[in-house]
């Protein structure tokens, strides 16, 4: 069976964006493939981050993924900080990066733009490395993400393929090398703000997305006051109408009815029946995700779940690492 891996950053509630992008992809995946789902706080460190409510956050998550409807009996389910092996094998990686790389990341460039070199950790620009890690450390063959993190899969696709050159005795493979899986509609959700650019759970303006914890009258509120176009037809448009179109696409995302049917179920119909029915839709989908959620934040069972995911996750990481560490020519001797 071909093995799967994902991550999501606890630095903040996910939101319906990290949903259609990441989670949904998971629970639909989880039933083909041998499955890992981190909670990468490692990741999350890289800009400053309140510990109390890291801690939360994580916690959070955790339960999040569960309420999604991902089920430890099909895949491990743990947090990044527990398995040692990531941190280990992420300076092993470093040490396999150049700089030009890793600078030439678009989110490192947007981030370090914004705040200055100076005002940015050493962190952020070696959080690819990080992720590299991620990923290989469980084989993956399979990765799915949204479609920000392509560019971080292509440094990770360069990266395997320079290791197994440069490591490799007698042709035999080091490292699995992965694949990108971005979902066909939802890849990219937009803000509701500003739909020429990408929903994100820290916009400072909360406006801009639908966390996955937002009560009923938030989400209404929110879709009511999505930004449009003054032409009132429906229709799927994403350079001229970047507003509906985003819309059509989640409303697609979180109902499974194509954005075909939509436009034409929603022919002459005008912006506000179309976003009140919208708003009823992504309320019936996260209202029982919140319900179980709740019951499960606290509970025992998350921490059984979390310990046994990070104990089945050890095994297999460590070894990769072992591998790692043998083909780099680190430690006394070569170790299985
Ligand atoms: P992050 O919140 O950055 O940790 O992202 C976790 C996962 O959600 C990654 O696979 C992202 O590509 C995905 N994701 C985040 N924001 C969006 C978005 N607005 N649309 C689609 N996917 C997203
Ligand atoms: N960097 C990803 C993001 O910001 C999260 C992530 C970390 C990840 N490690 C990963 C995603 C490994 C897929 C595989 O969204």
């Amino acid at each position: 069976m071909e093995t799967i891996f994902s991550g999501i950053q606890p630095s903040g509630i996910p939101t319906i964006g990290n949903y259609i992008g990441a989670m949904k992809q998971f629970v639909a995946l989880q039933n083909q493939y041998t499955c890992y789902f981190c909670i990468v706080d490692e990741h999350a460190i890289t800009v400053p981050q309140d510990p109390q409510k890291l801690r939360q956050q994580i916690r959070g998550l955790a339960a999040l993924y569960l309420a999604v409807g991902l089920d430890p009996k099909k895949a491990t389910i743990f947090i990044q900080s527990e398995v040692s092996a990531h941190a280990e094998a992420a300076w092993i990686i470093q040490c396999n990066t150049t700089i030009g790389e890793l600078e030439r990341m678009t989110q490192f460039k947007d981030k370090s733009q914004k705040n200055g070199r100076t005002g940015v950790s050493a962190g952020l620009l070696t959080y690819p490395p990080l992720m590299v890690g991620d990923i290989i450390l469980y084989n993956a063959n399979l990765v799915p993400v949204g479609d920000d993190q392509k560019q971080h899969l292509e440094l990770t696709r360069d990266f395997v393929e320079r290791f197994n050159k440069r490591y490799a005795q007698k042709n035999q493979e080091i490292l699995v090398m992965p694949e990108v899986k971005i979902p066909e509609q939802g890849g990219r959700v937009m803000s509701l703000q500003d739909p020429t650019s990408k929903m994100s759970k820290s916009d400072s303006n909360p406006k801009g997305f639908i966390s996955m914890l937002d009560e009923p009258a938030v989400i209404r509120k929110k879709i009511k006051s999505a930004v449009t176009d003054s032409t009132g037809i429906i229709e799927y448009d994403p350079e001229n109408k970047p507003g509906i179109s985003n819309l059509l696409s989640i409303f697609s995302a979180v109902t499974e009815r194509s954005i075909d049917e939509l436009v034409t179920a929603y022919e002459g119909k005008g912006y506000g029946d179309f976003k009140g029915d919208l708003a009823e839709a992504v309320v019936a989908l996260l209202a029982p995700i919140q319900e179980r959620y709740n019951q499960l934040l606290n509970s025992d069972e998350l921490d059984d779940i979390l310990d046994n995911g990070a104990e089945q996750a050890r095994l297999v990481a460590n070894k990769t690492l072992q591998r790692m560490k043998n083909a780099v020519g680190l430690g006394r001797k070569k170790r299985r």
